[in-house]
């Protein structure tokens, strides 16, 4: 969104609060077709409280895990595109009447001012044309407006010179989550209406795509922090520990049945807030539109049985994420073990990784 297009080999970088990943892809030819390979991979886990909700709480923390995770992965490109998420980014579907390309700026500017709850002047804006493809006339423009403040931009850029990359565009999650969508599922992305859920520590983005066309977008501020301080708070243990039993790790403090009953409740209040979207997006139009398939990402998408919690509350098919579907991999290179236990993690930065090759 925010920065120049062009088509060059870019690391997708995707900076969470929890942890910082990154995808480097190359382009392969197979015969007419054109296919994704990882060209080098890396995930590195942030210190405790580096990024709050969010927020960067500790800049030099979070460049040196950047540096670290670039000279572990052995990733030499330096030219890196990022993604924001949560609450300072606002994406608003807009209808427009076909115009020129110059009113089209001043109408932005405009909606922006009086869709946007923060003055205009603290954001950077930026929208995409859905339909009719651009340049198509006679028809309503449906747009993608996205606004970002821009004091989390400069944030997120900070630490990403520090770590001494070029940032070459700042993307939101949102979008890199449906081009991962978008050339790993291509069927259903195109038959079906689709909700693809990245739950993270901090954030949740929700995209649900129908009959090819992006139609929500939401980011609901719960994932597994909210899930680890619930694990404190019941059992008086230490984050660290709390992260263990939530990643499944047997504890001797606490009985299992009773950190079942708690993630239980944990996860009732995450479909609770998805059940939400879902409802105002079925409940859009008159059509009785229904979510046909659910895909689950994100580092919380690892909870034992949350596909079957999403499949028992919705009634739909749910499976998990796996934006390496489609892109291939040199098994000799690197260990396919490592594709099945860390896929979920990387559905935004692989997302990045793919737009900016130009697809
Ligand atoms: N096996 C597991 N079971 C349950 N939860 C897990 C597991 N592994 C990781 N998590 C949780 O997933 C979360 C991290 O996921 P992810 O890496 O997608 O988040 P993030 O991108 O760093 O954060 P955000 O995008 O929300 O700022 C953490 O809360 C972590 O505790
Ligand atoms: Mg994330």
């Amino acid at each position: 969104m925010f920065g120049l297009k062009r088509e060059k080999a870019l690391v997708g970088l995707d900076i969470g609060s929890h942890a910082v990943k990154a995808v480097e892809l190359r382009v392969r030819k197979k015969g007419k077709a054109d296919f994704f390979e990882v060209a080098r991979i890396g995930y590195e886990p942030l210190p405790h409280d580096a990024i709050v909700e969010g927020t960067i709480i500790d800049a030099a923390a979070v460049s040196e895990t950047i540096r670290r995770l670039f000279d572990k992965s052995k990733i030499v490109n330096k030219d890196v595109v990022i993604s924001i998420s949560g609450n300072s980014v606002i994406i608003k579907r807009i209808s427009l009447p076909a115009m020129e390309k110059d009113e089209l700026t001043e109408s932005i500017v405009w909606e922006a001012k009086h869709n946007i709850p923060y003055p205009y002047e603290e954001t950077h804006v930026d929208y995409a044309i859905l339909r009719p493809a651009a340049g198509a006339d006679g028809q309503n423009l449906e747009i993608l407006l996205v606004a970002a403040k821009k004091d989390k931009i400069a944030a997120y850029s900070g630490v990403v010179e520090q770590a001494r990359k070029n940032l070459e565009a700042v993307e939101v999650d949102a979008f890199a989550l449906t081009n991962a969508l978008e050339v790993n599922y291509p069927d259903d992305f195109r038959d079906k209406i689709t909700a693809l859920l990245n739950v993270g520590a901090s954030v949740t983005t929700i995209v649900i795509c129908e009959r090819g066309v992006p139609q929500l977008f939401r980011d609901l501020s719960i994932g597994g922090s909210y899930f680890i301080e619930s694990i404190r708070k019941n059992f008086n243990v230490g984050p660290e520990d709390a992260e263990d039993m939530l990643r499944g790790a047997p504890s001797k403090a606490v009985p299992a049945y009773d950190l079942e009953t708690l993630l239980g409740v944990n996860v009732k209040s995450l479909l609770e807030e998805v059940e939400k979207t879902f409802t105002f997006f079925e409940a859009e139009d008159k059509a009785q539109k229904k979510i046909e398939q659910i895909f689950l990402g994100g580092g919380l998408a690892n909870l034992k049985n949350i596909a079957g919690s999403f499949e028992q509350k919705f009634g739909v098919k749910t499976i998990l994420f796996d934006p390496f579907r489609t892109v291939f991999y040199n098994e000799k290179k690197l260990n396919p073990s490592y594709y099945q236990e860390m896929a979920t993690f990387f559905g935004v930065a692989t997302g990045l990784a793919i737009r900016q090759r130009g697809t």
